[in-house]
């Protein structure tokens, strides 16, 4: 891997220019989504999507997904049906990817799709990420900006400390607001799928749909099949009320703690509390995190999918 000096560009026309033209040369550039920041690469250029795998250290190929700037630009790349269309008319642009069936003559690298003939595509909302869409005219693959395994970044700051000289840029947006990574859903078969909650809640999804969204089929489906993922370097404890030794305590509520998601217990504050708490209590280096119960509600689903996660035992 080519060392190189990551260039921290700032939200301005030039910025997005020079971020543009380094996706257009095949290099990588992490950029602000409103749910996380993404480590984004050409989708189409296989050398671009496999220096992706390399940068994060990711263990195996598994599938990425693209993003684009409007429904027209998906429509070239996959087969739509009638719960993509509720779907992308209530929540694109937003916190949702929908996997659909890949279109003949997609031209995305295969790469991207880990061979599969399902692509997962997204919209994001925020508006750097969609300038930037927009100017390069690149599909843009786009995982986490995070080394493997480790703890999602929402910051700009969070991009470097990890993956500082791996990268050629970080497009600095500063704070993500959503704060965790976005709600995958399956319509390549004649029923929904949930197969990652995040930050569209599954009530809100399956309001439009008028169905409930069933659990992933049998083969590939999201994150997490790594069990351990998220994690930062203390061990987690979840559904904690107090501190045992050493540890520091994330709250939820009203309560005495160390860092507290939301006070009010509100669950949208706290998914966009919970990986910039994580970053925090974990450049602390305590003994162990407890993290205090998290309803299992609206956002509290994705935030509980992510703690288990990161609370589960290690390789
Ligand atoms: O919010 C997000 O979704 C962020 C931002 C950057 O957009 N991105 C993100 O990407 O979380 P990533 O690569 O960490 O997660 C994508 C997940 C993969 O783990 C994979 O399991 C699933 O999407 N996925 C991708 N393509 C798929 C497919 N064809 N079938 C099933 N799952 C798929
Ligand atoms: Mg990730």
């Amino acid at each position: 891997m080519v060392v190189t000096d990551t260039l921290i560009l700032p939200d301005t026309d030039a910025g997005v220019t020079r971020a543009s033209d380094l996706l257009r040369a095949g290099q990588l550039v992490a950029l602000p989504t409103e749910t996380v920041y993404g480590l984004a690469g050409d989708a189409r250029n296989d050398r671009a999507v496999a220096a992706i795998y390399e940068a994060k250290g990711r263990p195996s190929f598994n599938p990425l997904i693209v993003h684009l700037p409007t429904v027209q630009a998906a429509h070239h790349y996959v087969v739509w049906n009638d719960m993509a269309e509720a779907l992308a008319n209530a929540f694109w642009p937003g916190p949702l990817t929908m996997v659909l069936p890949l279109k003949e003559g997609h031209g995305l690298s295969p790469l991207v799709t880990a061979g599969l003939d399902t692509v997962a595509i997204r919209l994001p909302a925020h508006p750097l990420a969609r300038k930037l869409l927009t100017v390069s005219e690149c599909p843009l693959a786009a995982p986490s900006a995070n080394p493997s395994g480790k703890i999602s970044p929402t910051t700009a700051e969070h991009v470097m400390a990890g993956l500082d000289g791996r990268i050629a840029a970080v497009l600095d947006g500063g704070a993500c607001p959503v704060g965790v990574e976005s709600t995958i859903i399956g319509v390549y078969d004649d029923v929904p799928r949930l197969l990652r909650p995040g930050g569209l809640s599954v009530e809100d999804a399956e309001r439009v749909l008028d169905q409930p969204l069933r659990e992933a089929g049998k083969g590939i489906t999201a994150p997490g099949q790594l069990t351990s993922h998220y994690a930062p370097g203390a061990r987690v404890r979840l559904n904690a009320t107090s501190r045992e030794d050493g540890e520091m305590l994330l709250g939820f509520g009203p309560m005495e703690c160390d860092l507290n998601l939301s006070e009010t217990g509100d669950v949208i504050e706290a998914a966009t509390n919970l990986f910039p708490a994580l970053h925090t209590l974990d450049a602390l280096a305590p003994q162990g995190i407890a993290v205090a119960p998290i309803p299992d509600h609206g956002l509290g689903l994705a935030i509980n999918d992510r703690l288990s996660r990161a609370a589960a035992p290690r390789d």
